[in-house]
């Protein structure tokens, strides 16, 4: 028999828990495990190696997501992140954009069990396409390891984020560019962000993702 312990809430429906004496994140969950994450009870282990966002939140950070937030989310891939965001705004809706047809199989099955998820299969330098479906939104999401993600990234915001809405960017330093150093490349990205936003937190999460740098950031408008 497990020993099951609520440590700290951290974000709505999201706990540090203590099993068996380890600490881990996880979300509280109404579905059953998606990507090989154990459950524990109601708590859906949320895997830091498998989430960015996980790694994140276990670095300290603490986006402002509420129940209700309107999310815009970009590179969904099969879900594995949007399935613990999604026991999070379990009464907002999450906008999930992925282009690649592959893992969007496997994110549909994950559509077609949540509610509050609209699966678009789609390319993130394209919000025109589908601008007639997403609203508005208090939060933008963005996990896509490519050179032009910073523009991807603004061209969304422009489009569909709300003044002084939140975005959070995972910004992957080889893929800019993989003959400058790391520390040099979320410098640049640091400074293009800051011309549009304001930046609210930068977190390191190389020790789960190597080369990765969170960026938490709030929206001038
Ligand atoms: C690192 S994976 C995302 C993992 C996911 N965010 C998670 O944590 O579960 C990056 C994804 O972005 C997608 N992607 C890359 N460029 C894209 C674009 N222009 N439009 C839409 N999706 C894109 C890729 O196909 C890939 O599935």
């Amino acid at each position: 028999m497990k020993s099951l312990r609520e440590l700290e809430e951290v974000l709505p429906n999201t706990y540090f828990i203590q099993v068996n004496g380890k600490k881990i994140l996880a979300t509280k969950s109404k579905y059953p495990p998606f990507y090989g994450e154990k459950k524990y009870g109601e708590y859906r282990e949320w895997i830091p190696t498998r989430s960015k966002l996980s790694a994140a939140i276990i670095k300290g950070l603490r986006p402002e997501i509420k129940e209700d937030t309107k999310v815009l989310y970009l590179g969904a891939a099969s879900g594995t992140t949007v399935s613990h965001l999604s026991d999070i705004v379990e009464d907002g809706v999450i906008y999930a954009v992925e282009y690649s047809a592959k893992p969007f199989v496997k994110f549909l099955e994950l559509a077609k069990e949540r509610k509050n998820i609209i699966p678009l299969l789609e390319d993130a330098r394209k919000p025109e396409n589908y601008s007639g479906i997403v609203e508005k939104v208090d939060f933008i999401y963005q996990d896509i390891a490519q050179r032009d993600q910073i523009d991807i990234f603004i061209k969304n915001a422009e489009f569909f984020l709300k003044k002084g809405g939140i975005g959070i960017i995972m910004v992957k330093a080889r893929s800019i560019d993989s003959t400058l150093e790391p520390e040099r490349i979320f410098k640049n990205v640091e400074r293009e962000l800051k011309k549009r936003f304001d930046l609210l937190a930068k977190v390191d999460i190389q020790s789960y993702h190597k080369d990765h740098v969170c960026f938490y950031l709030r929206w001038r408008g």
